[in-house]
């Protein structure tokens, strides 16, 4: 049952308004005392040339009371409907009940495409902590989008071209060898790599030398290919075996390489647009109009950029995916970057420009400062996850040492923790690294999410219980206590956050609803006594707990984490 619609319904027959308006203009107080929704009648006032309190009195006074409203009151300007509790409860409970896992599914982006990119490392490069941020925003959008009903499509732009690998090929031909590169991998090139920067700050010629690498790569040359290959290759491996931790898959892993047979293209029709112009003997386009620096497309050797790329790759994806939206997700230091190649996106007349959006983020520190690869002072990713997972495996070891799979649970909660912790604040916030914040289990943390979770199914274990059906016939009248009513009012929120999630591209949104449920139902697990209780009584309880299970379960896997059923 559509409450609010039922509410706009009967204030649209007593007034003259238009329904549709009216459901826009309900809102849920914030307090219980106030009502379960209210309507406001300030906007009215204009049209009606009336105190608001005045409009709210008469209009209310000509409502006919649905059977489902209880109580119907006018404070101020304000219409307040009290819901009859039981009718609630259990217009909520038929709906999950017969929804299931599909509770919080709609289909508001049915036939519509989401293409989001994110994660997108650079290959040679280390996975840093940086990454982490755009890996799990994008995988949480993802979901998100998906649960929604979207067709979604997850690419990961790899930097798999550019300067980096002339600087490295020169690295390897001087400072590295075979070996080395086999037995440590990317932190072998991540050496070479800040190596060559070092030495490059003393000999400037080393730069000329890494330019006429590239050159040598994109024309093909056999030797400086088959190197490139080898440092991808190595580089993916690592980031697989990070991706397979964090439970993340992409649909395309199309990066930078992907459009260097696209670009000569592009870089043509901007030309033919008029839009190309030189400067110091590079092709850019002019965007002093619009207060911004000029985008370069054309390096003066004719060496392509990361702007290039971006414009080709965003044409080559409208062209196959025709997408409503495609979504970028990075730190906020591309932001002008962004906005300068969408700029010209614009000015080659693609009437899709404004479907491109940038969704920045802020920075990670450890307490000291900026996060970088080019000084040596790395953060390796992996390095993290691994403290993380081993100190959540003390903290097992110390409160339930006989838990069974103890790793694998330590895993899921330690690497869970930390994407909690990302998703948990507007992602604009920047973030401090703090495991100590992360993983404490009575904080607003994915520990204690994930905990409430287990509670729930051990409730359920010790109960015999599994699903619905285990319970017979549910009367919902047996729950009105307060306690219990909430939990059934912020489950029926669910779906309208996972909306706003996506209208905003803030995981957050979902992050904290779960914090909500949890702490709802905690509330509910001290008030109600459920193993003690008697027959129809226990298993509307019981219920409530199925219900709550597989709310933190959807939303947990919403957000990118695992939900253990013991911990
Ligand atoms: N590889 C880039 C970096 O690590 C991020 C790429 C983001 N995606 C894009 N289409 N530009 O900074």
């Amino acid at each position: 049952m559509d409450f609010i619609y039922s509410i706009a319904e009967c204030i649209a027959k007593a007034s003259e308004l238009d329904i549709n308006d009216i459901k826009e203009g309900i809102e849920i107080p914030a307090k219980a005392e106030m009502g379960d929704y209210a309507f406001p009648c300030f906007r009215l006032a204009k049209v009606m040339r009336k105190a608001p309190p005045l409009i709210a009195k008469e209009i209310a006074e000509k409502i006919e009371k649905p059977d489902f409203v209880n109580k119907i009151e006018v404070v101020n300007a304000y219409i307040n409907f009290y819901v009859d509790k039981s009718v609630f409860v259990q217009s909520v409970l038929n709906n999950i009940v017969e929804k299931g896992q599909d509770f919080i599914r709609s289909d508001i982006g049915k036939g519509k495409t989401i293409v989001i990119d994110y994660s997108s490392p650079n290959i040679a490069k280390p996975f840093h902590v940086g990454h982490l941020r755009s890996t799990v925003i994008g995988n949480s959008l993802y979901k998100i989008y998906e649960a929604l009903g979207y067709n979604v499509v997850g690419i990961n732009h790899l930097g798999d071209w550019g300067t980096q690998f002339g600087k490295l090929i020169v690295a390897y031909k001087m400072w590295g060898n075979k070996e080395a590169v086999e037995k440590d991998d990317i932190k072998e090139l991540s050496r070479i790599y800040v190596k060559f920067h070092e030495e490059a700050e003393k000999d400037l010629s080393l730069n000329d030398e890494a330019r006429s690498w590239l050159v040598k790569m994109q024309e093909g040359d056999e030797e400086a290919l088959s190197l490139w290959k080898w440092f991808c290759d190595i580089s993916m491996k690592e980031f697989n075996r990070i991706y397979d931790r964090l439970n993340i898959k992409f649909d395309s892993y199309a990066g930078e390489s992907f459009y260097n047979d696209k670009m000569a293209a592009i870089v043509e029709e901007i030309k033919e647009k008029n839009l190309l112009t030189e400067s110091r003997g590079a092709q850019i386009v002019d965007l002093e109009k619009y207060n911004m620096p000029p985008c370069l497309i054309l390096r003066s050797d004719g060496g392509t950029l990361y702007p290039t790329r971006d414009i080709s790759a965003a044409v080559y994806r409208m062209n196959t995916y025709n997408f409503d939206k495609c979504i970028y997700v990075t730190a906020l230091d591309q932001n002008l970057h962004f906005a300068q190649w969408f700029k010209v996106i614009e000015l080659m007349g693609y009437d899709w420009a404004d479907k491109l959006i940038h969704v920045p983020f802020g920075l990670v520190s450890l307490g000291d400062g900026k996060l970088s690869t080019r000084k040596g002072h790395v953060v390796l990713m992996e390095d993290i996850l691994n403290l993380s997972v081993e100190k959540t495996g003390k903290i097992i070891e110390e409160k339930n040492p006989d838990l069974e799979n103890k790793n694998k649970i330590a895993e899921d909660v330690g690497i869970g923790a930390i994407i909690f912790d990302d998703l948990y604040n507007s992602r604009i916030k920047n973030v401090v690294f703090d495991l100590e914040r992360m993983l404490n289990f009575d904080g607003e943390t994915g520990p204690y999410a994930q905990y409430t979770h287990a509670r729930a199914c051990s409730i359920l274990k010790k109960a015999g219980v599994n699903s619905y059906s285990d319970l017979g016939s549910i009367d919902a009248r047996l729950i009105s206590d307060d306690a219990s009513v909430n939990v059934f009012k912020v489950l029926s929120e669910f779906k309208d956050k996972i909306a706003e999630a996506a209208e905003k591209n803030e995981p957050y949104i979902v992050t904290r609803h779960i914090i909500e449920i949890c702490k709802a139902f905690n509330k509910f697990y001290n008030e109600n006594n459920i193993m003690n209780s008697e027959g129809n009584i226990k298993n509307a309880r019981l219920a409530v707990v199925i219900a709550v299970r597989d709310n933190i379960k959807a939303g947990l896997e919403l957000i990118g984490l695992k939900a253990p059923e013991a911990m």
